[in-house]
């Protein structure tokens, strides 16, 4: 990549390419092409349990991932935003701008966030690219969700402690045409990911 010849004993280093490497070199490279899979769906639904499970499931194939979710982004770039419907379009907009560098480096590109509106979920889709864009649903029924209350926030909701809360005091738009709608409390966790990957595998692998 580099012409290292030396010129009078001094070593000179410059690019002998001008242009940087294409999504194309770096997929060759990682034998396997990208795609985003975008999981919305309620708190407690079951994305994140989803996307772990799949995200091994890939990596098993030998197929490279990277999850994108709330530990890594609302505590790191986002950690400057809220609830708020403003906040959360710049959440989801930011998070569309990483994936797509993501994408962009050939790696299978697995988001889960809330995402409660249609219009950030197109403009999510609209950054990163339609074609390369996998909208999953996962639709566990709010009763299940709140049934669950991993974090206890549901309750938190309910007695008002939490405002703007998704299902409870914020709203949440279904998608209308997902790749896929996955409900959590029909479907084992094994059943969810063997649909994955009959959705994502003819994307991802090369012959
Ligand atoms: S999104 O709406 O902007 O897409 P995101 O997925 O990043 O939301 O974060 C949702 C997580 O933040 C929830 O799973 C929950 O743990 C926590 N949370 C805290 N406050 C709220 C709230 N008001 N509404 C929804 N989730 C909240």
């Amino acid at each position: 990549m580099h012409d290292t010849t030396t010129q009078g004993g001094t070593p000179h280093i410059y690019p002998i390419f001008d242009r940087m490497l294409s999504r194309a070199d770096k997929e060759e490279l990682l034998h396997q092409h990208s795609v985003m899979v975008w999981f919305t769906g309620l708190s407690g639904s079951g994305k994140s349990t989803v996307a772990i499970a799949l995200e091994r499931e890939l990596h098993k194939r030998g197929l490279l991932c990277r999850i994108l979710d709330g530990d890594n982004i609302r505590c790191g770039i986002n950690n400057n935003l809220g609830f708020s419907e403003a906040d959360r379009v710049e959440n989801i907009r930011r998070i569309a701008e990483v994936a797509k560098l993501f994408v962009d480096a050939g790696i299978i590109t697995i988001a889960a966030f809330i995402s409660p509106g249609r219009e950030m979920r197109a403009m999510a889709a609209k950054i990163i690219g339609a074609d390369d864009f996998l909208e999953v649903y996962v639709s566990t029924p709010i009763e299940e969700c709140e049934r669950r209350d991993v974090k206890g926030l549901y309750a938190k909701a309910r007695r008002g402690e939490i405002g703007q809360f998704t299902g409870v005091s914020a709203p949440f738009e279904e998608p209308l045409h997902p790749a896929l709608t996955l409900d959590t409390s029909r479907l084992s966790l094994e059943e969810s990911v063997r649909k994955l990957l009959e959705l994502v595998l003819p994307k991802a692998q090369r012959p």
